[in-house]
């Protein structure tokens, strides 16, 4: 597994484990101890995934049981749109390290791009000054907001995680990011299933000559161009089949068969749509 060393100096393991819409609390604990037992170290939950007691539950237990130490792991969580200015940014971090039962985040991240982020940014460096927070990262924050953020607050996003994979490459917003030293980092790296991912011909057709799936081969193209990625899974097979890509190189040749399926634009979510940003502000965190 490949490490990324963030602006400050932070080791961040280059793949993850999410877990999005795994809102029951034992499936939820079971992914996360998979996914812990099959190699896994960055967890990336959020606060409106309504599951950071089950991710927290998990991490306890991993570490009683002597699978890992706090130290190895790495876990993010993010604040919702509610909790975005100063005053919900301090109780969006005592919030969630209390659910997840933490003492210190490795990443808080500004989920969406909406409400007061200058204010939960102020504090969220606060909380990064006292040692509280090992890291800071935005999320869906695209080239237009990513610019105008990073150009306007003195600490940098060490992260931004937008949507990245092959059907929705963004190679514009990695680069734009670049400038400000922040590392891209994948959500939805398998298209959330879609766009037949997981039979793709072009994806599959690469795989064959590596003895890998196409799930496979779309995480090691976002790996291979430094892009963070923490696939979802709930099944075991899964998770070892999605963190067994570290073994092979993709030539440029099929990175460049991989870079070709770029549609230039998003099936999954559209953040310039009005009734988007309607339904994402009117979305409720666990409280
Ligand atoms: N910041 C944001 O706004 C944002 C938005 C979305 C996601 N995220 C983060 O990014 C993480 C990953 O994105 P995602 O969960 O949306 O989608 P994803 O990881 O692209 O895709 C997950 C889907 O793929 C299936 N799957 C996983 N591995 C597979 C494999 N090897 N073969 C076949 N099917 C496979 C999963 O099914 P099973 O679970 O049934 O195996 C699930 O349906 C999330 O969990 C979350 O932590 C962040």
């Amino acid at each position: 597994m490949d490490m990324i060393k963030l602006s400050n100096g932070v080791e961040m393991p280059l793949e993850g484990f999410g877990v999005f819409q795994v809102p029951d609390p034992s499936v939820c604990k079971q992914a996360v101890l998979d996914a812990i037992r099959v190699g896994n170290r960055l967890i990336d939950t959020a606060a409106l995934y309504m599951n950071e007691e089950a991710v927290g539950a998990a991490i306890k237990e991993a570490i009683e049981m002597g699978m890992v130490t706090r130290e190895e792991l790495f876990i993010t969580t993010k604040l919702w749109t509610s909790d975005a200015s100063y005053e919900g940014a301090k109780k969006a971090f005592e919030r969630s390290t209390k659910k997840l039962g933490l003492d210190y985040l490795d990443m808080f991240m500004i989920h969406q791009p909406y409400g007061d982020v200058y204010g939960a940014w102020k504090a969220m460096v606060e909380l990064y000054n006292e040692g509280k927070i090992k890291a800071l990262g935005v999320a869906n924050f695209y080239p237009g907001k990513f610019t105008e953020f990073a150009e306007i607050v003195e600490v940098k996003p060490h992260v931004n995680q937008i949507e990245l994979h092959p059907f929705y490459a963004q190679y514009d917003a990695i680069e734009n990011m670049k400038q400000y030293g922040t590392v891209p980092q994948a959500w939805g790296p398998l298209a959330e299933g879609k766009h037949g991912i997981f039979t793709h011909p072009v994806l599959s057709e690469i795989g064959t000559k590596y003895g890998k799936t196409a799930a496979q081969i779309a995480l090691k193209w976002n790996a291979q161009r430094g892009v963070s990625i923490i696939p979802k899974s709930v099944h075991k097979e899964r998770m070892e089949q999605n963190i067994d890509i570290w073994d092979f190189t993709l030539t440029d040749e099929d990175m460049k068969k991989v870079d070709a399926l770029d549609l230039g634009h998003s099936e999954i979510i559209d953040h310039n749509d009005p009734n988007v940003v309607k339904y994402i502000l009117s979305a409720k965190a666990d409280a």
